[in-house]
């Protein structure tokens, strides 16, 4: 399959950033912008290295999108679909800190969005600690709202607060 390419509307200026289909040979990337991005709950890299394959062997199963500017992987978003499933799932979303607050995470939730839109889902699903205000803040500002909450969901035992967008 070819890598998706989708880049913000107009013509492209030098580092503008871009978000693409991640290949099999960025999992150290991948990985390094794991380790910086969660203290706990990581996806391992045995992990990684699965989604990234599924993501390209079935690609309505799992889509790995990353976001570039210039030579820099500065994240991703790893978006689920099942199959018989109306409803798509953001399973894990993160920038590096260098390149955070310049609206990657947003650009990359629009990819991630469109991507489940092409599949035919009409809706989109996620769940973030409910400490991570940054998290919610961001979700809320592109349309999501809260459903439902899940006690003891990570590893800590923080609760998880399920959020959801109609597309
Ligand atoms: C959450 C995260 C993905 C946001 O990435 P980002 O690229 O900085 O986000 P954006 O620049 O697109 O921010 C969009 C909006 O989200 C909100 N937001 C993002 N970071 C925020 C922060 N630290 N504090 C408050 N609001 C924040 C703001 O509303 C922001 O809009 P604004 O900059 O116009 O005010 C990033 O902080 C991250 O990787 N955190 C660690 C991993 C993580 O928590 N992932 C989510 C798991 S559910």
């Amino acid at each position: 399959m070819s890598a998706t390419i989708i880049t913000k509307a107009g013509p492209t200026p030098p580092h503008a950033d871009t978000i693409r289909e991640a290949g099999p040979g960025e999992l150290d990337a991948l990985a390094a912008i794991e380790n910086q991005c969660f203290s706990m709950d990581r996806i391992s890299r045995s992990g990684l290295r699965r989604f990234l394959t599924r993501s390209r062997q079935n690609p309505w199963g799992a889509r790995f999108l990353a976001v570039e500017h210039g030579a820099c992987i500065c994240g991703y978003v790893l978006l689920l679909l099942r199959r018989n499933s109306l409803i798509a799932r953001i399973y894990s979303i993160a920038v590096i800190p260098e390149h955070r607050r310049m609206g990657m995470a947003r650009t990359l939730l629009a990819g991630a969005e469109s991507v489940a839109v092409e599949s035919g889902r009409n809706r989109i699903r996620l769940e973030v600690r409910e400490d991570n205000a940054a998290a919610i803040r961001l979700y809320s500002s592109v349309g999501y709202g809260s459903f439902d909450r899940i006690e003891q969901y990570y590893e800590d035992r923080t609760a998880a607060i399920r959020m959801e967008k109609p597309l």
